[in-house]
């Protein structure tokens, strides 16, 4: 480990792969997995995340025992008055920003938040940061450090060939990956205008425990379980590359300790699936663990409506954070999904307090200020 990173500023701590990434932090996994509780950070966890409907408290009930090095501050990232309080009370020399607006289909529907929490979010932080470090071309720092994660999705869609690298020309669809797009352009203008000591990393699909069942996979998981419609996009001939959160996490981890400042490192599971293929395979491995015949279990598989711009495609070429960082995932496709499909069946009440809302007035009653 190159870095001495102390006071670690983790923004969206609450969010699906926030949350896994604060117990890798602590060494905690919520599998339990030994392979991935070995970070070997020491210093103290601030997680900022004001809890929009996917951030969740339940995510952190195992980082919230770890008083001493785990502080959840419950704050807007667009707040600068807030922000700047932070930075000064914990005396952050590192950020790790995973705070957004993350889904595509809520993007369509309302883009509004997605500009706000994306855009000015993220101008907000790196602002905050490069004024508390006093960073500038003239003063640069090697002793602090501010993270920006990313998407594949800024680079568009593929046809049936080639990868994403990181010199792939952004091209983004949608609201949300146009929101992404832009925060990367302003995080990377601030390395270039004012030495922001940065790095910034686009990954692919993410999968594994805590994720909002509005997504494909624990969606698809809740849904088998309780003999629901499973609806599918188009013809469900789009492609998705998976890869672990755990792993994914181990990839910020080692960008963080030994990263050059400036660069962009793509992450990805090297797993291509079409997501009708994806969800047969889900359905042959959930259906047995919850007492049903798969055969039965696919004549649910409703074909509906497509979602505007739907990206057909989206692959990454990861060679470059393999070669320099000797980052490798872990995970195999096959254990992780086996993971992933226990665990959700496993943590019912997980999942139903966010299917009845009842987790809701369980935060305004538990976080009505600090
Ligand atoms: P998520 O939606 O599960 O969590 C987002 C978190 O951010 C929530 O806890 C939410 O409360 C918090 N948040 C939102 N707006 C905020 C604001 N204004 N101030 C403070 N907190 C706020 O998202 P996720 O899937 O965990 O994604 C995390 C990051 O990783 C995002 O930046 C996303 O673009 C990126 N990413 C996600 C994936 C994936 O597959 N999920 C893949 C690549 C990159
Ligand atoms: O590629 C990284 C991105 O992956 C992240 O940046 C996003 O934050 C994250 O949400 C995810 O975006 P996707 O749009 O790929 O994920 P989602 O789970 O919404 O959909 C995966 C695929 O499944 C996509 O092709 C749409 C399709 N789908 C999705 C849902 C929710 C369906 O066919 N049916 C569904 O009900």
């Amino acid at each position: 480990m190159s870095r001495k990173l102390k006071n670690v500023l983790v923004t969206g701590g609450a969010g699906f792969i926030g949350s896994n990434f604060i117990n890798y932090l602590l060494g905690l996994s919520a599998t339990g997995s030994k392979e991935f509780m070995d970070s070997g950070f020491t210093g103290r966890i601030i997680n900022v995340d004001c809890l929009t409907y996917a951030g969740n408290p339940d995510n952190l009930s195992m980082a919230v025992k770890q008083k001493d090095r785990y502080i959840f501050e419950k704050a807007d990232i667009c707040d600068r008055k807030e922000m700047e309080r932070i930075f000064k009370q914990y005396d952050i020399d590192t950020v790790v920003h995973f705070a957004a607006e993350s889904h595509v289909d809520r993007s369509i529907l309302g883009p509004e938040a997605f500009i706000r929490t994306n855009v000015t979010g993220t101008f907000t932080l790196l602002d905050v940061a490069r004024k508390y470090w006093n960073v500038s071309l003239d003063n640069k720092r090697d002793d602090v450090i501010f993270h920006h994660i990313s998407t594949d999705e800024v680079y568009g869609s593929l046809g049936p060939d080639g990868y994403f690298t990181e010199t792939t020309p952004y091209d983004p669809r949608s609201p949300y990956s146009s929101s992404k797009a832009s925060s990367d352009h302003i995080a990377m203008a601030y390395y270039h205008t004012y030495g922001m000591p940065l790095t910034l990393s686009n990954c692919t699909n993410n999968y594994g425990p805590y994720q909002f069942p509005e997504k494909l996979l624990p969606l698809m998981i809740s849904n088998i379980r309780d003999g629901k419609n499973l609806p599918v996009y188009g013809e469900g001939k789009n492609i998705r590359d998976w890869i672990y959160v755990e792993d994914h996490n181990r990839a910020v981890w080692q960008i963080l300790n030994n990263g050059r400042y400036g660069e962009k490192y793509n992450i990805g599971g090297e797993n291509e699936w079409q997501n009708i293929k994806l969800l047969n395979k889900l359905i042959d491995l959930t259906a047995p663990l919850t007492g049903k015949n798969a055969e039965e279990v696919r004549k649910s598989i409703v074909y509906v409506k497509d979602r505007p711009g739907h990206d057909a495609r989206y692959a990454i070429d990861c060679s470059k954070i393999k070669k320099e960082l000797g980052w490798q995932r872990k995970m195999t496709f096959e254990q992780g999904l086996e993971l992933t499909v226990k665990w959700y069946l496993e943590h019912r009440e997980w999942m139903d307090r966010i299917l009845s809302g009842e987790y809701k007035n369980w935060i305004s009653e538990n976080y009505s200020g600090r």
